[in-house]
């Protein structure tokens, strides 16, 4: 069967995308027996350097590339040859502990200029066949995840794309690579507020693929992400019980999206996150007292296996 594909999104920076999508990721494949791909579209390279030091990745990159390499052969309308990129095992590899069905497509910053990429706006409305063209071009910007993916889908059991703080053209690669899209949230106001704005977004991206997709004659289906779930993070607590303003704030949005789109499992706000993200480890393979504490809660065990449940 194919991977499930799921893109881990929010416009928002610094709400813990990275931090879920690796977590999940170790989870599936350390307490759930999954084969699980993990790929780093974040110029900031975040989600690459979690599972691996700075000189392993430098090593990799060197011999191996990333995926802005990838993304030039694509561009340059060669074969992508996804499974040449992809970094195996990376996770634990210092403390010759690693996680055997957890593979990497890792970052680097060269793919900053590439998100800067986009259709032209013409001023005069175009003939049948320039509208033809100009979908096709808008449509193969936008396919190039979704045909490296395609390559080794068969390979793994999920899939799972962390995505950078916008909703430019890698993440508009994600959205229709990917099958479901979850957002993580901190339950504050200013961050919520934004939820809705969000997936209204990423329907208009979904009706311009769509629209492109008419114009170009294309057959072969290609949608955008659905949501699959709101997952709150880094709640925060007074002492062992959750502070108020963030508690009513969990209510208020659950009540608000409905249908059971959030987790009802969630993270909290623990010092054991930023030192287990030193080490390049998840908390649970990490020695610090503080990264025992967060492990001991097992908050992203029990997010995967309502991550399994629902995709
Ligand atoms: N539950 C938590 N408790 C405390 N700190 C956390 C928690 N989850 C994540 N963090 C920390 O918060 C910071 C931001 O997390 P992360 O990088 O995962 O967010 P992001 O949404 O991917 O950011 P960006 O938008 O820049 O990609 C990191 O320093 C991370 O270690
Ligand atoms: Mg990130």
């Amino acid at each position: 069967m194919a991977a499930k594909v799921i893109a881990f999104i929010n416009y928002k920076g610094g709400v813990a995308k990275t931090t879920t999508t690796y977590h999940v990721g170790c989870s599936l494949a350390q307490h759930f027996m999954k084969k699980v791909l993990l790929v780093d579209i974040d110029p900031q390279t975040n989600l690459t350097f979690l599972c691996a030091s700075i000189p392993e990745w430098e090593e990799f990159k060197k011999k191996h590339g990333t995926i802005a390499n990838m993304y030039h052969r694509f561009a340059a309308k060669k074969a992508v040859d996804t499974k040449r990129f992809i970094w195996r095992q990376p996770v634990g590899s210092a403390i010759k502990h690693r996680i055997p069905t957890l593979d990497l497509i890792p970052c680097d910053i060269d793919l900053l200029g590439e998100d800067l990429g986009g259709s032209s706006v013409t001023g005069s409305f175009p003939s049948l066949e320039l509208l033809r063209q100009q979908s096709k071009a808008y449509l193969r910007e936008r396919s190039f995840l979704r045909q490296a993916l395609k390559e080794v889908e068969n390979d793994y059991d999920y899939i799972l794309i962390d995505c950078p703080p916008n909703l430019y053209l890698m993440t508009q690669n994600a959205l229709t690579a990917a099958r479901w899209y979850v957002v993580t949230a901190i339950p504050d106001h200013l961050s919520t507020i934004g939820l809705n704005i969000l997936q209204r977004k990423v329907r208009n991206i979904g009706e311009l693929v769509k629209s492109a997709m008419t114009f170009a004659g294309y057959k072969t289906p290609m949608d955008v992400a659905q949501i699959g779930g709101i997952i709150f993070v880094r709640v925060r607590l007074g002492g062992s019980v959750i502070t108020n303003v963030h508690q009513s704030t969990m209510i208020q949005v659950d009540a608000e999206q409905g249908k059971g789109l959030c987790f009802p499992e969630r993270t909290t706000e623990l010092i054991g996150y930023g030192e287990a993200a030193e080490q390049s480890l998840p908390v649970w393979m990490t020695a610090t007292p503080n990264a025992k504490r967060a492990a001991s809660y097992g908050e992203y065990e029990h997010i995967t296996k309502e991550f399994i449940r629902r995709f």
